[in-house]
């Protein structure tokens, strides 16, 4: 997929889907402002884009803060001339417990980096990709944004709701040439999985009946399909990358 028409931006790059992604899209010829908090992570990605012959540019920032986020895109703009796609992925586990165990000040942290960023994202971006001609955008939610589980009642309001705001913002501009689509992975194997111990690890894998977790370029290659020109009318639509976990 030639993506090298597209100029964009990725949010939480520094680490994970959103670190493949980058290198996933980068490979196709997508230009990408990589917006991470934490600044020396991002810098040396964008270093090994550019040592691969991509192209992308540093922004360090909390998604969290509107203010933030607009700058980036607007840097985005700036840099590349043109805003065309967006990965909005940033996000935390946030409180593990059941919901009258969680505090109301963690319940809303979560909210805010999780939910409120989508919004924020979308808020910056859609201006930019009028500008542009037209747009696609990809939000990230999770299995979690379609089913519930009982010990993290923050994240799934989280991302239930990213599955609302991203259809609801499909029906708005589809006839404005954007496209809004979210995409919902299952457990994907990343650091954070391999700190586990073996037997929440086997429950975790037991979930999906392809009785394995997903892999980060798994994620990636759904993300580089749904920006290109590749998904042309696939619009509004939730898309599972769980090896089958929702489809129990
Ligand atoms: N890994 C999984 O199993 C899984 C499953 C379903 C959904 N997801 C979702 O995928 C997305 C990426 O998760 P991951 O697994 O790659 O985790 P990760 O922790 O490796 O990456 C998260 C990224 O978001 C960034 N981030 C977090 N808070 C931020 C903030 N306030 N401002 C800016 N950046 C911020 C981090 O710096 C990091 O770059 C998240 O939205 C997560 O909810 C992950």
């Amino acid at each position: 997929m030639d993506l090298r028409n597209k100029a964009g931006i990725i949010t939480g790059a520094s680490s994970g889907i959103g670190r493949a992604t980058a290198l996933r899209l980068a490979e196709s010829g997508a230009k990408l402002v990589l917006m991470a908090r934490r600044e020396a992570l991002i810098k040396e990605l964008v270093d090994e884009i550019a040592k691969n012959g991509g192209v992308a540019a540093a922004f360090a920032g909390d998604v969290a803060d509107p203010a933030a986020v607009e700058k980036a895109v607007a840097f985005a703009e700036k840099e590349f001339g043109f805003v065309n796609i967006a990965f909005n992925n940033a996000g935390v586990p946030g409180p593990q417990a059941l919901l009258a165990d969680i505090s109301v000040e963690d319940y809303k942290r979560t909210i805010e980096v999780n939910l409120n960023s989508i919004f924020y994202c979308m808020h910056a971006e859609i201006p930019a990709m009028l500008r542009a001609g037209g747009g696609s955008i990809v939000n990230t939610s999770s299995i979690l944004g379609v089913v519930a589980t009982p010990l993290a009642a923050p994240y799934t309001a989280t991302k239930f709701g990213i599955t609302g705001m991203t259809k609801a913002a499909a029906v708005g501009y589809a006839d404005k040439n954007i496209r809004v689509n979210s995409i919902h992975p299952g457990y994907i194997e990343t650091p954070l999985l391999q700190e586990l111990d073996e037997s929440t690890l086997s429950q975790m894998i037991a979930l999906h009946p392809q009785g394995r977790l997903g892999k980060d370029i798994e994620v990636a290659n759904a993300v580089l399909w749904l920006l290109s020109d590749a998904s042309s009318f696939t619009n509004g639509s939730s898309l599972m990358i769980d090896g089958a976990y929702t489809a129990q």
